[in-house]
């Protein structure tokens, strides 16, 4: 399975993908957290990452890329993977079909479908364990009152790019840079729409109901 999860922020990809990683026993390539790891340890990459992050708009393409060159040549990458994030950009995303040649092209794009206004509440109310990564929301799934990660006992905090200032920012971003693969993939016959503004259980249905009618 070589697949990717397309939407704006907060439609729920990374809630998904974790999901289904486990599930088909494939890794879930989130250049997000690859980012944000960078950015903890200090490395160049996070320095050149981390204000942009922070603001809201994009990393280079180039840096992207390299970065996930690199990861997609790893041998857990072998089965299959799931995209998680990028392409993020129609550069991106050409960029990717080279990459990965014929014989190992995509499969399938799952665009993940909800509201402004639902992503907004997400995203404000979204926090994440300092740790493992782990995603929480005050609302749908409230973090321990300890405020540790009951996964891994880390510090749970709100991303920085949560705030809403940013995540209007980012909505923006998307529109502008992102939402054109919509129809790069849909040309290429490989977009299917995910109805995401429903809850985890009954999107993680629909996925997996898409994903094994292809
Ligand atoms: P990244 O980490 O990829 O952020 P994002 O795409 O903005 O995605 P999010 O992690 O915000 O949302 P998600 O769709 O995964 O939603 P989640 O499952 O967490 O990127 C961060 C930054 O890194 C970018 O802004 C950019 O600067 C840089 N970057 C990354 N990739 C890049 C690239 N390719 N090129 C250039 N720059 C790049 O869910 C959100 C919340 O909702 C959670 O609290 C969750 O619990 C909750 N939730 C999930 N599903 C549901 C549901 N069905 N119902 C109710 N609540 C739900």
């Amino acid at each position: 399975m070589r697949v990717i999860f397309l939407g704006a922020p907060g439609t729920g990809k990374g809630t998904q993908a974790v999901w289904l990683s486990e599930k088909f026993a494939i890794p879930q390539i989130s250049t997000g957290d690859i980012l944000r790891k960078a950015v903890a340890e200090g490395t160049e990459l996070g320095k050149a990452a981390d204000a942009i992050m922070k603001s809201g708009g994009l990393v280079s393409d180039e840096l992207i890329v390299a970065l996930v060159r690199e990861r997609l040549e790893q041998p857990d990458c072998r089965p299959g993977f799931i995209l998680d994030g990028f392409p993020r950009t129609i550069a991106q995303g050409e960029s990717l079909d080279l990459m990965l040649g014929r014989e190992k092209a995509i499969q399938s794009v799952l665009f993940f479908e909800v509201s402004e206004a639902e992503i907004v509440t997400r995203l404000t109310s979204r926090r994440t364990c300092s740790g493992c990564a782990r995603n929480y929301n005050m609302i749908s799934d409230p973090p321990p009152a300890s405020g540790l990660c009951d996964s891994c006992g880390g510090r749970i905090i709100q991303r920085p790019d949560d705030s809403e200032e940013t995540v209007r920012k980012r909505l923006q971003v998307y529109e502008e840079k992102t939402a054109p693969l919509k129809e790069f993939y849909n040309e290429q016959k490989k977009l299917y729409i995910l109805r995401a503004e429903q809850p985890v259980e009954r999107v993680r249905e629909e996925l997996v109901t898409l994903l094994s009618g292809l």
